[in-house]
């Protein structure tokens, strides 16, 4: 196989340190006057970036580039003249700033090697470095002028933005070093069009894929959700045309960067200043599997498979010897013709049997799906795929819509966790199953999927291009329209008072921290939930406005969703979606209902929140502590889903100063001092997790004679050795020690 091995290539990059014996002194800056010489080196105010000149490991060649100051292996995250370096032997090099204002990198000859080329109007400049990693330009006013930021090398650093603009052209990607001691282009990283994927190319051939994202992860990166360090984001702006991924960091707390490697493997790299080292949290392509198409069309990939590939139920090999030998590129055909393919003039339509769809899970999704946006849900994308010889597959992600495939299915892998459902048609006499069979099969399934189908995000909807003309490069344009964050309603009071029947008692949900809850009904027949604040403090309309506004575009499967508001006189009113489950405490802590809830159902909850938790803390671009999470506030929908509300009410109810900046409130927990931060939010997490594993509220329990809250008896019991006593009797049975 291609794949070299992954850790190999990647650790050669360590041995390439800068050398830089002849510098001498460091700078905080670059103006006109002062050029940046050989022998300094320009350093961040915090010392953490160092940029300045250095060679290469036995190379001619000399460059400017950028690393990490302090740490051993260092880490060259940016180079200047990656394609024009300078003679080794050039003793008199500069980085100067010209007159017209631009950064120039001139060789002893004066000729310019590098140049940032960028339209200046004041005519004084100055260049210096930011402890996030960034080179700036600025003019004489401060405002910056050109970036390092904007031109990547082949590192990502935190904060920093790659992706494309559909409307300038600019593609913003990452291009290894060719090897380890020469930076100019090789491999790239880069996005392609429709729903947005995350791909590695070699040359002009894909290496490795992502898969699309799914409105929080990339579908074909199973663990990109656990990982603790996923402050990722993919912002689109449809107006602006642009797609661009970044990990954000709220300050340089830890050292952190992604990059591509001579052999083509991105990872992900955190500094451990406990082992004063590189720690690789995070790589791929990790095995043969990850490298793009290894088993042909229609092939499956299993890592943990052996061997790893096999033909789609319904397929073969095209060459039976190649594919022994373990050369599968060929990958599979059909074993037999689809039966909307025959030609029906000879064989008569009745005794034709129509063609079925094998079902597969935990797949990353085959590569160039076309995304259908009029469809939202799995029935109607199945209908669409059945009644089109064209459609080979299909697979309803309830993040983004109905996805199908014309294209021969490459790129396609199974996961032993995470991943999408895919049919795949077949001939029917192919599947090897009973009708009976396949027809429980493929109920079952679909009543798996049929949950939500409004639950797709609709600021970040993907458009559907014009069916027929699937080229790329239209197609994306085709999708950047404006997008609807029309749903979203301005109510008026009369209208919710007609919804709840003039807010009558019957109506009434709950009462909440920010006052009553009312179910309602709106004339389309709609049910909707209604919470009526009860009276504010002195908070401005505007005020008020914006953070509904910040708080409606926060969007997840597991947040409760706010469709509206209404404000009027002294009336503040506040409109979600209702669901039809009520709270997580109404079965959790009834002594009937709870049997309802078996441990896989608990798992899923668990799951959901934690997912919900997640997407507020690192992935939604407005951060938002909640400040009271507990079972109460976990709903519930018909298809037990966890909803997770009341987030941002706080924010929305108070928007004092002080909760504007809530995001800047970090550091230890304190909680009766009533400041929130991330870590009291995972506390009170905690806590609800205890309550869902013993089905007991954090009151008083009974035990050895003593009264004990929830957290001691949970201690209590865990330094008896007795932790699997926790499990709530009703879910003993389901629930494996
Ligand atoms: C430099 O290159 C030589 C030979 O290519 C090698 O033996 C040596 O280990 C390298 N040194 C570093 C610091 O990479
Ligand atoms: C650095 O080198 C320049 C000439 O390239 C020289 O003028 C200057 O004095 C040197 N500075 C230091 C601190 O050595
Ligand atoms: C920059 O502007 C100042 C005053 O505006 C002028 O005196 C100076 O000559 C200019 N410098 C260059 C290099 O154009
Ligand atoms: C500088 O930019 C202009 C226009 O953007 C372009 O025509 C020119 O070739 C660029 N020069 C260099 C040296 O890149
Ligand atoms: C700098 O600021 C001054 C006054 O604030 C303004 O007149 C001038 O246009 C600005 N220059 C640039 C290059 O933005
Ligand atoms: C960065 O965040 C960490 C914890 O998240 C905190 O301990 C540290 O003080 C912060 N540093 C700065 C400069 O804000
Ligand atoms: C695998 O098969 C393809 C197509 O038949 C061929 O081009 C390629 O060289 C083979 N690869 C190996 C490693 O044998
Ligand atoms: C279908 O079969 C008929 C009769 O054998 C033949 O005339 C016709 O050309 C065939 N059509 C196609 C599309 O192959
Ligand atoms: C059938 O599917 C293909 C590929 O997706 C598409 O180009 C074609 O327009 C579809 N035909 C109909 C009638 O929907
Ligand atoms: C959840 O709600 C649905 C619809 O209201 C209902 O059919 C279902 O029984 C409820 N689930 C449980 C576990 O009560
Ligand atoms: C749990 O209950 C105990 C005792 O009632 C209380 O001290 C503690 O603060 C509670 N913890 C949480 C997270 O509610």
């Amino acid at each position: 196989m291609r794949l070299m091995t992954p850790w190999c290539s990647f650790l050669v990059f360590f041995f390439l340190l800068p050398v830089r014996d002849i510098a001498s002194g460091a700078v905080h800056n670059i103006t006109p006057s002062e050029p940046l010489c050989q022998n300094q080196t320009l350093v961040s105010s915090g010392q953490i970036f160092e940029l300045g000149f250095f060679t290469s490991n036995g190379s001619e060649n000399q460059y400017v580039g950028r690393w990490y100051k302090n740490l051993t292996p260092s880490r060259i995250v940016w180079v200047a003249n990656r394609d024009s370096p300078l003679a080794s032997a050039d003793q008199s090099a500069k980085l100067t700033i010209g007159s017209d204002g631009n950064l120039k990198l001139v060789d002893g000859q004066q000729n310019i090697v590098w140049s940032t080329n960028v339209s200046v109007k004041s005519n004084y400049t100055a260049a210096m470095l930011s402890d996030g990693g960034n080179f700036v330009l600025k003019d004489k006013n401060s405002t910056e002028v050109w970036a390092s930021f904007d031109d990547p090398t082949d590192t990502i650093l935190p904060n920093m933005k790659i992706g494309l603009n559909t409307r300038t052209g600019e593609r913003r990607v990452l291009v290894s070093w060719k090897n380890d001691n020469d930076p100019s282009k090789f491999h790239h990283w880069d996005y392609s069009e429709t729903p947005p994927q995350l791909f590695t190319w070699n040359g002009r051939s894909s290496y490795w894929r992502g898969g699309p994202w799914d409105k929080s992860t990339f579908i074909g990166i199973p663990d990109m959700d656990s990982s603790y360090y996923s402050g990722y984001t993919l912002q689109q702006d449809p107006q602006q045309g642009t797609t661009y991924f970044s990990c954000a960091s709220d300050n340089n707390s830890y050292l952190a960067y992604a990059s591509i490697s001579p052999g083509g493997i991105l990872a992900i790299m955190i500094w451990d200043y406990g082992s004063n080292s590189w720690s690789k949290p995070w790589a791929s392509p990790s095995n043969s599997c990850g490298v793009y198409g290894t088993c042909g069309p229609f092939g499956v990939c299993n890592s943990i498979n052996s061997p790893i590939c096999r033909c789609i139920k319904g397929f073969m090999p095209r060459s039976k010897e190649e594919w022994n030998r373990g050369n599968w590129t060929r990958g599979c055909i059909r074993e037999a013709e689809l039966s909307c393919q025959k030609n029906t003039s000879r064989t008569p339509s009745t005794q034709v049997k129509k063609d079925v769809f094998v079902h597969m899970n935990q797949m990353k999704v085959p590569d160039s799906a076309e995304y259908l946006s009029d469809i939202n849900d799995v029935g109607g994308c199945q209908s669409q795929c059945m009644n089109n010889c064209s459609c080979l597959a299909y697979s309803y992600v309830h993040t983004i819509g109905c996805l199908v495939w014309a294209k021969d299915l490459i790129d396609f892998q199974e996961f032993s966790t995470a991943g999408q459902d895919v049919y795949i048609r077949v001939a029917h006499d192919n599947t090897g199953m009973s009708t009976v069979a396949k027809l429980i099969i493929s109920i079952s399934t679909i009543l798996g999927l049929m949950f939500e189908g409004t639950a797709i995000f609709s600021l970040w909807k993907w458009r559907a291009s014009k069916r027929g003309e699937m080229s790329p490069g239209n197609a994306w344009k085709d999708q950047l329209k404006q997008d609807e964050a029309s749903e979203f309603t301005l109510f008026s009071f009369s209208s919710l008072l007609l919804a709840t029947n003039n807010f009558d008692a019957t109506n009434k949900l709950g009462q909440g921290g920010f006052g009553p809850v009312y179910k309602g009904m709106l004339n389309d027949g709609k049910e909707i939930a209604v919470k009526r604040l009860s009276s504010s403090s002195g908070q401005g309309m505007e005020e008020f406005k914006n953070e509904i506004v910040l708080i409606s575009k926060l969007q997840h499967r597991n947040l409760v969703r706010l469709k509206g508001f209404c404000i009027e006189g002294e009336e503040k009113i506040l409109v979600y979606e209702y669901l039809s489950n009520k709270s997580l405490d109404s079965f959790l802590f009834d002594s009937k209902r709870k049997a309802e809830l078996n441990w896989d159902t608990r798992f899923r909850i668990i799951q959901g929140i934690a997912s919900g938790l997640l997407y507020l803390h690192r992935n939604s671009y407005v951060r938002v502590i909640h400040r009271d999470l507990k079972a109460s506030n976990i709903l519930l929908d018909e298809k037990m889903n966890p909803k997770i509300s009341d987030f941002g009410l706080a924010r929305i109810f108070e928007g004092t100063q002080a909760l504007l900046n809530t995001h800047k409130v970090v550091g230890t927990l304190i909680r009766h001092g009533g400041i929130f931060s991330e870590k009291s939010v995972v506390y009170s997490f905690g806590v609800l997790l205890l309550e869902i594993i013993t089905g007991e509220k954090n009151t008083s329990l009974y035990y050895h004679g003593q009264h004990f809250n929830l957290l001691s008896y949970a201690w209590q019991l865990w330094s008896e050795d007795r932790g699997p006593n926790l499990r709530d009797e009703d879910i003993v049975n389901t629930c494996p020690p």
